[in-house]
């Protein structure tokens, strides 16, 4: 059947009549042929020594395999709070809408009762790696790790460490409990037994909720934990509003923060910013996932590009909570890993079909407002295209997550991570944009007189750009996560 994948930051493969073998053993692609005729099928398995050998899936018209997305941020205790408080910027939002259905997470009965539910959901979307925050709460943050491994999604969890700026009912007691805490969670999430012959699906991430939120004594003993631990991947917000840098600033002054445990390279020295508060501290590195940057000064953008950390793109939050349009372009054309978060329930869907459709337009208001120079050949000032998308939604994050030998593409040694999609109205989502239509009003079979499209791989490319902008989880027929069906419509289990 037809496969979609990307393949550079400008293009990707559309083969509408491809075939990919999958391990049953591994649930790890074996090899992809990109151009197989019917005729060629028994040829092509023979060659490949599997003539007989294999349970042979065709794909429909209409159809297609492409990656899973990659949340680069989700907060699961939020996803309850899915459109409520939509009128608040950030840190009044924290105050009166997620503190308060966060903190109901103390109760382990609660945690058991929305977690299965929020994953699912997840999973359904589409989300094949998700890179979740938790609560503060050990017991709760193990319900949903439980429950991520259980049900085969691969992600990363973590447990939030928070000890100054909350509310008097949400915070944690002192830098010991919430480092005690979060070793606990560490290991526990290490300890989880690894579903396939291959790797751990689920791994622990250090999550300092955000600088604010942690006194310069917690921050110091996470940099410490982070810094004994190089594997160990680190997640947090940064840049995200202008009340939360100033606030940050305020209680972060240059002088009173530790010389970086890395000399910074000359030139990005990045004291005196929100970048240089988590330098300081030894947080910023090649497994950090920094969520927003929204508001980034030179020199932060020069010592982000140093240490080589990614940055999670959350524009339909950014959106929703006023807190402006980061700029991807520029970004990517300094080198700087980027992916795409839902960032739920800032953002007010789960789904990352909502962060691609916000991503893009993200992209055209600062291609209004900031127009590339004359001459300028990079991103930055363009609006992101769909190749860009695609790659940002799945190879990108996988990028930011450290994982791109692994995921983010169909590609032989890779894992099937994948997503089958159907852009035909029997996919329940009729009417709108349905390849069905094209037909009816006989503009579908590509290369006919008065058709939509010249050829397959125009109307595959077609099927895609349709499936971001209009899809949504009625789209998602079958998801899988190295090789394991788990969610989509068809998934029953
Ligand atoms: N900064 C600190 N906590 C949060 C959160 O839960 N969501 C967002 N969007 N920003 C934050
Ligand atoms: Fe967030």
């Amino acid at each position: 059947g037809a496969v979609v994948s990307p393949t550079s930051l400008t293009t990707y493969l559309a083969a509408p009549h491809a075939l990919l073998s999958v391990s049953r053993v591994t649930g790890d692609i074996e090899w992809l042929e990109e151009d197989v005729s019917a005729s060629a099928l028994q040829d092509i398995l023979a060659k490949h020594g599997q003539a007989g050998a294999v349970d042979l899936v065709e794909l429909k018209t209409g159809e297609f395999l492409m990656p899973g997305f990659v949340d680069t941020h989700a907060h699961a205790p939020q996803v309850p709070n899915v459109g409520s408080g939509q009128q608040y910027e950030l840190l009044d939002w924290l105050t009166n809408v997620t503190f308060p259905m966060e903190a109901r997470f103390s109760d382990v009965e609660f945690a058991k009762k929305a977690y299965p539910s929020v994953v699912q959901r997840i999973v359904d979307c589409g989300t094949t790696t998700c890179c979740y925050y938790s609560t503060y709460h050990l017991e709760s943050t193990k319900v949903l790790a439980d429950i991520v491994h259980s049900r085969g999604q691969r992600a990363f969890v973590g447990k939030c460490n928070m000890d100054s700026n909350s509310v008097p009912y949400y915070v944690e007691p002192s830098v010991e409990v919430s480092m005690a805490n979060t070793r606990t969670i560490i290991a526990y999430i290490r300890a989880l037994p690894a579903p396939s012959p291959r790797e751990p699906l689920v791994h622990p991430i250090l999550t300092p909720r955000f600088a604010m939120g942690c006194t310069p004594q917690l921050l110091a003993a996470l940099g410490a934990l982070a810094h004994a631990d190089p594997a160990l991947a680190i997640q947090t917000h940064m840049d995200e509003n202008a009340g939360e840098i100033a606030a940050t600033r305020r209680l972060f002054p240059p002088a009173s923060l530790p010389p970086p445990p890395a000399p910074p390279p000359p030139g990005c020295a990045g004291r005196g910013t929100y970048a240089g508060v988590y330098d300081a501290y030894g947080l910023l590195r090649a497994n950090t996932v920094l969520a927003h940057c929204v508001h980034l000064e030179e020199p932060e953008v020069a010592i982000m590009a140093a240490r080589r950390v990614g940055v999670a793109h959350c524009p339909t939050s950014n959106f929703n909570l006023r807190s402006g349009c980061a700029r991807v372009g520029m970004l990517l054309d300094r080198g700087i890993k980027v992916g795409l978060g839902t960032d739920v329930s800032g953002g007010f869907s789960p789904s990352m079909l909502r962060a691609v459709q916000d991503a893009s337009i993200c992209s055209k208001v600062i291609a209004m407002q900031a127009p590339p120079a004359d001459g300028d050949t990079g991103f930055a000032g363009q609006q992101l295209r769909v190749a860009t998308l695609l790659y940002l939604a799945t190879r990108g994050g996988a990028e930011v997550c450290n994982l791109e030998g692994r995921i983010g593409s169909l590609a032989p040694g890779k894992a099937f991570d994948a997503l089958v999609v159907s852009v035909r109205d029997g996919a329940g989502n009729p009417g709108v944009w349905g390849a069905d239509l094209d037909d009816a009003l006989g503009m579908g079979t590509p290369g006919r007189e008065g058709a939509r499209w010249k050829t397959e791989e125009d109307e595959l490319r077609g099927h895609l750009e349709r499936f971001l902008f209009c899809g949504d989880d009625r789209n998602i027929r079958r998801v899988y996560v190295q090789g394991r069906m788990i969610g989509g419509k068809e998934f029953r289990g």
